[in-house]
């Protein structure tokens, strides 16, 4: 059975806490926490004091996907601010080897992201040290975009290379339209933002990307 993971940055900044109580009491796996820096990407979203309040409140794993150069600089702060798995970006990371374990020294689960224009190939000699493949079907920045159809090819490829040993989790553009095929590729994990909290029950639609799809 695939994960759900409802993206923070599509929910109510004014009534953050009636929306991660909604997580809580649904069928969600994870809460995703979009982290952006103006550099990386072209918009800025929220850093580690929403985190920390966040994880006041959540009762499932925060998956944190940064999007920022550097991440190396913030690892620590991010695991102290309370995320359970952290998500760095290939094409942000010259050193990804020593990234990748400084994430794991940290005692949380590691991953790396990789955007619509980056071959999966690349991961080839990083994989073994990795739990899950982030692999972005929009390019970075926004919530609402239109999802890339060549992702379906990158998560086959993805396959191959993980050996079922890694999740692969698909980010971006997710809905009820396209979400049972991006499963039959073998993804483990979607994102979901606008689709989850534009719904008029975003409940009963976490309920069916996760079982009715
Ligand atoms: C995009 C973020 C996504 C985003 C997904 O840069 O990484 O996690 O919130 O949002 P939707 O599901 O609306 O495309
Ligand atoms: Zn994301």
């Amino acid at each position: 059975m695939h994960l759900i993971a409802p993206s923070i940055l599509s929910a109510n900044f004014l009534n953050l806490e009636k929306d991660i109580e909604m997580i809580n009491q649904s069928n969600a796996d994870w809460f995703h926490i979009d982290v952006m820096d103006g550099r990386f990407v072209p918009n800025i979203s929220f850093g580690m004091p929403v985190l920390s309040a966040i994880k006041k409140k959540a009762t499932k794993l925060l998956d944190v996907h940064l999007m920022i150069v550097e991440p190396e600089k913030y690892i620590e702060d991010f695991v102290k601010a309370g995320a359970d798995s952290i998500t760095v970006h290939y094409e942000a990371c010259p050193h990804l080897h020593r990234t990748i374990q400084q994430i794991k020294s940290c005692g949380v689960k590691a991953a790396v992201a990789i955007n619509p224009h980056t071959p999966v190939s690349v991961l080839s000699e990083i994989i073994d040290d990795l739990d899950m493949v982030l692999i972005m079907s929009v390019n970075p920045g926004f919530g609402g975009q239109k999802f890339i159809e060549n992702t379906y090819k990158k998560i086959y490829e993805t396959k191959a290379i993980c050996h079922n040993k890694q999740l692969i989790q698909v980010d971006g553009g997710v809905s009820m339209l396209n979400a049972q095929m991006i499963v039959n590729c073998g993804t483990n994990c979607l994102v979901a933002g606008n689709a989850v909290f534009s719904a008029d029950n975003p409940t009963e639609m976490i309920n069916k990307l996760k079982n009715g799809i």
